[in-house]
């Protein structure tokens, strides 16, 4: 099978890493196919930052779990207590939060997701594992967490997209979950 397209059958969702770092060969390559997505009317209007370690993670993870408190989030306040919640579980050594220009782009949120595919076929085709994580993006207009994200180098301008945790896997890579069928058609 081509590489490419074997790489996409077989990238999955990784979501227990092991403490090795991710290098930063790794880390430039992976940034390097970040910057090589498409975008519409090519206006290149996407942002990654990158927080490497733990202890920087961490300041996020806890700054994110202070946001989902904040009124307006009662969605989320429900699951900020539980284990499942991505954020409460997550040991991973890298984490890329990738944004979009909303002053610029003509489709932030497709140009992101664009990116968020590149990034996690990037470090399936390196050998690492990564997961998307979704619940930034709701609390990136909190006050108290943009602050945090500006300081990080995020621009202000910019929506979260999406994040992505990255590290090295523990264990097996997880199995496809079974493709449910009958979502294309083809006519001639
Ligand atoms: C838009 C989007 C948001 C996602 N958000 C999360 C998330 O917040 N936490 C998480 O653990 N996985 C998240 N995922 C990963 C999905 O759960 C995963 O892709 C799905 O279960 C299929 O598994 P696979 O990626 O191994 O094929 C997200 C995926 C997408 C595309």
């Amino acid at each position: 099978m081509n590489e490419v397209l074997k790489a996409i059958r077989e990238r999955r969702s990784v979501r227990v890493f092991s403490d090795a770092p991710v290098s930063g060969e790794e880390l430039d390559a992976i940034l390097d196919a970040a910057l090589y997505a498409p975008s519409a009317m090519n206006t290149q209007a996407s942002h990654v930052t990158a927080v490497r370690g733990l202890g920087r993670i961490a300041e996020l993870t806890d700054a994110l779990k202070e946001a989902s408190r904040q009124p307006g989030f009662d969605r989320y306040r429900d699951y900020v207590g539980q284990e499942t919640y991505t954020v409460n579980f997550l040991k991973a050594p890298l984490f890329l939060i990738v944004g979009a220009d909303r002053t610029r782009s003509f489709c932030p949120r497709e140009d992101g997701s664009m990116v968020m595919a590149n990034i996690l076929l990037a470090a399936h085709a390196l050998g690492l594992g990564a997961v998307w994580i979704n619940q930034l993006g709701p609390a990136a207009d909190e006050p108290g967490f943009r602050k945090l994200l500006t300081s990080l180098g995020f621009p202000e301008t910019h929506l979260i997209v999406g994040c992505a945790a990255v590290g090295r896997r523990e264990g097996a890579n997880p199995p496809a979950p079974p493709r449910i069928g009958g979502r294309f058609n083809v006519i001639s």
